[in-house]
């Protein structure tokens, strides 16, 4: 989908939801952003991954308008950030990475509180959160204070008091962290239902599979600049590390596969060894092949092929910061 999106001519495209070009952004003498190009096309999921400190959080206050950047320009939601941030505070919701619950008041109470920031009159705000309670499953709780709320509820509220205002773009800080893996993929599960709905998400994760799982398209931030961005699929074919596994029981199999492999790593103890490729049928082919002919039978015969981890390690990693698109070896 992305690709057709990008050789879509321009008049077809769904407009952008958001885009920057050139933010910049410091603290003191600490550059965070150092010119960052955001292009998200409306309905869509986009992720932005990146270690500890990377700046992903303040993206996320940039584009929603809670600090200013230092440079560049952004358009969210079709407004332009500067000249009409009161525009683009109305089209978006934003979950931040740290909860906005307040424990002392009762979940229903704090979404009402949400209704009133939103203006919506005392019918339709009742309304509103009834519908919003049910569907994140927070009916049972919500006259209790939301302090008494496990992790998992107060995240689900928290998600909840921002669909209050029926955004079009959601901003998640981390939307799935400290969550157990019932609580996340329900969590997937909404921020698929969002999307379907045609709201346009831009998350940031620490979990790279849930960029695999959820996003259109996904950047990876590292050193104050987008280090790679593009589909997943797109993001692991920068790696090297696609490799066909061969698990033998016969200890003698295994060391006359050995032998007759030169160009593989082989594990003695597991008895297994591993032959780079890219997982290709061709390449299958070939080493099945290879195989018979040897009179070699494998007990187990397994492709594995990059995941977002080695993505994530050979862009971010200390080894080579500035060469993002050559990860070495070694990385992996
Ligand atoms: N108000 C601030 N004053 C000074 N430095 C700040 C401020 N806010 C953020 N920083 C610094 O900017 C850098 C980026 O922070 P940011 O919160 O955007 O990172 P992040 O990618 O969200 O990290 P995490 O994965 O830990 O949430 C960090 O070095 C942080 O210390
Ligand atoms: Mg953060």
């Amino acid at each position: 989908m992305p690709s057709s999106v990008m050789s879509t001519p321009n008049d077809l495209r769904p407009p952008a939801a958001v885009s920057a070009t050139g933010l910049r952004k410091s603290y003191g003498d600490r550059t965070v952003l150092d010119g960052i190009d955001l292009d998200i096309p409306a309905g869509s999921v986009f992720a932005l991954l990146g270690p500890n400190g990377a700046g992903k959080t303040t993206t996320v206050k940039i584009l929603s308008t809670l600090i200013a950047a230092d440079g560049g320009q952004a358009r969210v939601a079709g407004h332009d950030l500067a000249a009409s941030p009161d525009r683009v505070r109305a089209a978006i919701g934003v979950t931040g990475q740290f909860s906005a619950v307040d424990g002392l008041i009762t979940g229903e109470e704090n979404m009402l509180l949400m209704a009133d920031l939103h203006h919506l009159s005392r019918r339709e705000g009742r309304r509103v959160t009834a519908g919003l309670l049910e569907r994140f499953d927070l009916v049972d709780a919500a006259k209790k204070p939301a302090q008494s709320y496990s992790g998992g509820m107060k995240r689900r509220l928290d998600i909840a008091m921002t669909l209050v205002g029926n955004p079009r773009i959601i901003f998640l800080d981390e939307p799935t962290t400290g969550l157990d893996p019932r609580s996340r993929h329900n969590m997937w599960q909404i921020i698929r239902e969002l999307v379907s709905g045609g709201v346009t998400v831009f998350l940031t994760t620490q979990y790279l599979d849930e960029a695999d799982e959820l996003a259109d398209r996904i950047a990876v931030l590292n050193g104050g600049r987008i280090a790679a961005e593009g589909t997943a699929e797109e993001l692991k074919r920068l790696v090297p590390g696609g490799h066909v596994r061969l698990r033998f029981s016969d200890p003698a199999a295994y060391r006359s596969a050995t032998v007759a492999l030169r160009e593989v790593t082989g594990d003695d103890e597991a008895l297994s060894l591993q032959i780079p490729s890219d997982g290709s049928q061709r390449e299958l082919r070939s080493i099945l092949d290879w195989l018979d002919s040897a009179g070699i039978e494998a007990d187990e015969l397994t492709v594995h092929t990059p995941d977002l981890d080695d993505v994530f390690f050979a862009l971010t990693g200390s080894h080579r910061p500035n060469q993002p698109n050559q990860p070495e070896e070694a990385v992996r």
